[in-house]
């Protein structure tokens, strides 16, 4: 990040866990968050938790809520610096025994991949009049090993993954920086049901800044720092524990 302070920070999904978590620590340096979501009660109590975000309420998967949201920006900011493609919610599915005569992968993908893309496409003039620009994008570490009891929700972020990757070769002489986010299982509202070990919303801000200081294209967070070594160095045992976990 340059020494420009004052930046503006679009957070999809920031009205809960992880954009919230990056909206307190952007809006803590004195930066201009503007989150969006689809619940307006959600976004009305982010304003009144965190004072001065801006907040729109937008569904990300949907085309015309995605470009009302662009043309508030567009209206109200003079560029956006920082990009936080974060709205995700993981579905379970088991192909094996779950009645699929109504299944339909589309939700899961377009929320967790598709939506992703097509922000990112529609905030590129805005992130490219910046000085220095940053999309950050929260993908998982499911998206490097799948899960069992996700293997849609798994798909869509190991397409972050590779999206993250050549957004990142695409963008280089742009100015515009690409960091990726490879959380564990994180503490936030989505997961209040889940008993195992979590790592804190805070916790995945304060890797992700680490990166961004130094430049670095991901942000491992937790047990996923350990997770490419181990898909390096015994692949098949990776797989089965990140599978079964
Ligand atoms: N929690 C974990 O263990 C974990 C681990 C790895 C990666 N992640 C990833 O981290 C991201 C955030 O997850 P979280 O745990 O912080 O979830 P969360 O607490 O449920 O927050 C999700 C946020 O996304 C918004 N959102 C959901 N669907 C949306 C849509 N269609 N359009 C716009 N906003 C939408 C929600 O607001 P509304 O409901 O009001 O729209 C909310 O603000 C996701 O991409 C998730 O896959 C989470």
């Amino acid at each position: 990040m340059s020494g420009k302070t004052n930046k503006v920070v679009v957070i999809t999904g920031g009205s809960s866990g992880i954009g919230k978590a990056f909206a307190k620590a952007y809006n803590a340096k004195g930066h201009q968050v503007i989150a969006c979501g689809r619940d307006q009660e959600k976004l009305k109590k982010l304003e009144v938790d965190i004072a001065g975000v801006d907040t729109f309420q937008c569904d990300v998967t949907d085309n015309a809520s995605l470009q009302a949201f662009l043309s508030y920006i567009d209206q109200k900011y003079p560029q956006v610096d920082i990009l936080i493609s974060n709205a995700g919610r993981l579905d379970r599915v088991n192909f094996a025994n779950d009645d699929l005569s109504q299944f339909d992968a589309s939700s899961q993908i377009n929320l967790n991949l598709t939506s992703s893309i097509n922000v990112v496409a529609a905030f590129l003039p805005q992130l490219k009049k910046a000085a220095q620009g940053n999309i950050v994008l929260v993908s998982s570490g499911f998206g490097l090993s799948p899960a069992g009891y996700a293997p849609l929700y798994s798909a869509a972020k190991a397409g972050i993954h590779s999206f993250a990757k050549a957004l990142r070769y695409q963008l280089k002489d742009a100015g515009i920086a690409v960091t990726e986010v490879i959380p564990p299982l994180v503490d936030t509202p989505a997961t209040a049901q889940r008993t195992e070990a979590k790592v804190s919303a805070e916790s995945v801000v304060t890797e992700t800044l680490k990166a961004i200081a130094k430049g670095k294209p991901e942000a491992l967070v937790g047990q996923t720092k350990f997770l490419p070594t181990i898909m390096r160095l015994v692949p098949r045992t990776a797989e089965k524990l990140v599978f079964s976990s």
